[in-house]
C-alpha cells in the first residue's frame, strides 16, 4: 500500500524520469543555508589546495536532497563521482575493486550507507584514513595484511538513519551535515523553479498551497506539482491555483498540512487504541501492518516535526495538537501531564 502513497518521500520511478529538476550547482541548490554554507567553504578550499574534498556524511529524511547534493559536490569539485550503495556492496572484495578503480581526487558516493555490512565496512576505515587498502593474504595463522595504496578520493555518504551507523564509520567522516524539512518559503521557491523547468503555468497562491502540502520535502513539491497539473488540465484551464491545487489535494485526502490517510490512520492507532500511548514502535507497526523502518523513517520525522507526535524510550505519544488536528476531544484532563 505503501507504494500508492502520494506523500510517501521515499523514491518513485515517476521521480526518476525528472532528473532535470535536480540542481547542478550549490548557487541553484534552494535552502539548507547553514549546511550550504559550510560546504561551500569547505569545497573552495579544498580546490585552492588541490586535495580531494574531505569525506562528507550526509543524513536526514528521504528526499530532502541528500542525493542531489552529492552530484553537486561533484560538479562543484570538478570531479568524477561513481555511485553505489550500502545493499548493493555484498562483499569486502566488491568495494575492494570499486576503491582500487577509483580516480585520483574522485568522489564514491554510497547511498543508504547504513546498510553495509559490517565486514565491507572495515575495509572502508583504513580506506577512508590513509587510502590504504588492507588485504588479508592467506588464511588462519599464517595470515598476513598488505597494505596496497589507493588514490586519494571523497567518500560521500548518505543515510537516513544516522543512529544506526557504527561510530567507526561515522567518526572517520570529516563532515557531518544534517538535513532539515524546508520552510514553506524554500517550498515555494522549489515548487516555482519545477514549474518553470517543466514548463507547468502555476500561479502565486498555487505555488504556496502546494508548498504548504509537501510536508517540508522536495520530492513531494514536485510530486504533487504533477498531480496538480494533470487535474489544471483536465478540470481547469490549465493553470495551476489556489483553487485547482486544493481540489487536486481533496481529491487525494491530503490535508491541509500534507498528511494523508496513513498519517492519521497512525495517529488515530495510537489515540484510540493505545489511549494515546506510549506504545512501542513494534505494536505500532503490527497494529498498522507496516515496517518498523519505514514507519521511523517515512512518517514519523514529519509528525515529530509537527509537534504531533512524542518519542520517548517508553513509546510513541501522540500529543494535543495531534488530538486538536485529528478534532478528537483530550478525553482526560491529565492528558497533557502525561505528554511531558
Ligand atoms: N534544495 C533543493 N532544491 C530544489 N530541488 C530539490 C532540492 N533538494 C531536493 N530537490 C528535489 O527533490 C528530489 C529528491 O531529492 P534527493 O533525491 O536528492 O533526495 P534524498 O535526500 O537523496 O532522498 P533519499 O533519502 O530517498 O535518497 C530531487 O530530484 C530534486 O529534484
Ligand atoms: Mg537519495
Amino acid at each position: 500500500m505503501e507504494e500508492e502513497r502520494l506523500v510517501n518521500a521515499r523514491r518513485q520511478e515517476e521521480d526518476e524520469s525528472e532528473l532535470s529538476l535536480r540542481p547542478r550547482r550549490l548557487r541553484e541548490f534552494i535552502g539548507q543555508a547553514r549546511l550550504k554554507e559550510n560546504l561551500g567553504i569547505a569545497i573552495e578550499a579544498a580546490r585552492a589546495r588541490g586535495d580531494a574534498l574531505d569525506h562528507v556524511l550526509f543524513y536526514g529524511p528521504p528526499g530532502l536532497g541528500k542525493t542531489t547534493l552529492s552530484l553537486v559536490c561533484a560538479n562543484e569539485m570538478d570531479a568524477p563521482i561513481r555511485t553505489t550503495s550500502g545493499p548493493a556492496i555484498e562483499r569486502p572484495g566488491d568495494l575492494a575493486a570499486i576503491l582500487t578503480n577509483l580516480e585520483k581526487d574522485s568522489i564514491l558516493f554510497i547511498d543508504e550507507i547504513h546498510r553495509l555490512n559490517r565486514v565491507v565496512e572495515e575495509i572502508l576505515y583504513p580506506a577512508m584514513e590513509d587510502f590504504t587498502l588492507d588485504l588479508i593474504i592467506g588464511k588462519g595463522p599464517s595470515a598476513r595484511t598488505m597494505k596496497l595504496p589507493l588514490p586519494p578520493f571523497t567518500l560521500v555518504g548518505a543515510t537516513t538513519r544516522a543512529g544506526l551507523l557504527s561510530s567507526p564509520l561515522r567518526d572517520r567522516f570529516g563532515m557531518h551535515f544534517y538535513f532539515e524539512f524546508y520552510t514553506p518559503a524554500e517550498l515555494i521557491t522549489i515548487v516555482r523553479r519545477s514549474a518553470d523547468i517543466l514548463n507547468i503555468p502555476i500561479d502565486p497562491d498555487g505555488a504556496e498551497e502546494l508548498a504548504r502540502r509537501s510536508r517540508g520535502t522536495p520530492r513531494i513539491a514536485n510530486r504533487l506539482l504533477r498531480r496538480c497539473r494533470d487535474f489544471a488540465q483536465v478540470r481547469a484551464d490549465g493553470v495551476i491555483t489556489r483553487e485547482v491545487a486544493d481540489a487536486t489535494m481533496q481529491m487525494l485526502n491530503i490535508d491541509h498540512l500534507g498528511l494523508d490517510d496513513f498519517d492519521r490512520r497512525y495517529l488515530r492507532t495510537i489515540i484510540e487504541k493505545y489511549d494515546g500511548g506510549p506504545v512501542g514502535i513494534e505494536t505500532l507497526a503490527a497494529a498498522l501492518g507496516e515496517e518498523r523502518d519505514t514507519i521511523e523513517d517515512m512518517y514519523e520525522p514529519y509528525l515529530l516535526q509537527l509537534g504531533f507526535l512524542n518519542r520517548t524510550p517508553r513509546g510513541r505519544f501522540a500529543t494535543r495538537l495531534a488530538y486538536e488536528h485529528l478534532q478528537i476531544p483530550c478525553a482526560e484532563p491529565g492528558g497533557q501531564q502525561r505528554l511531558l
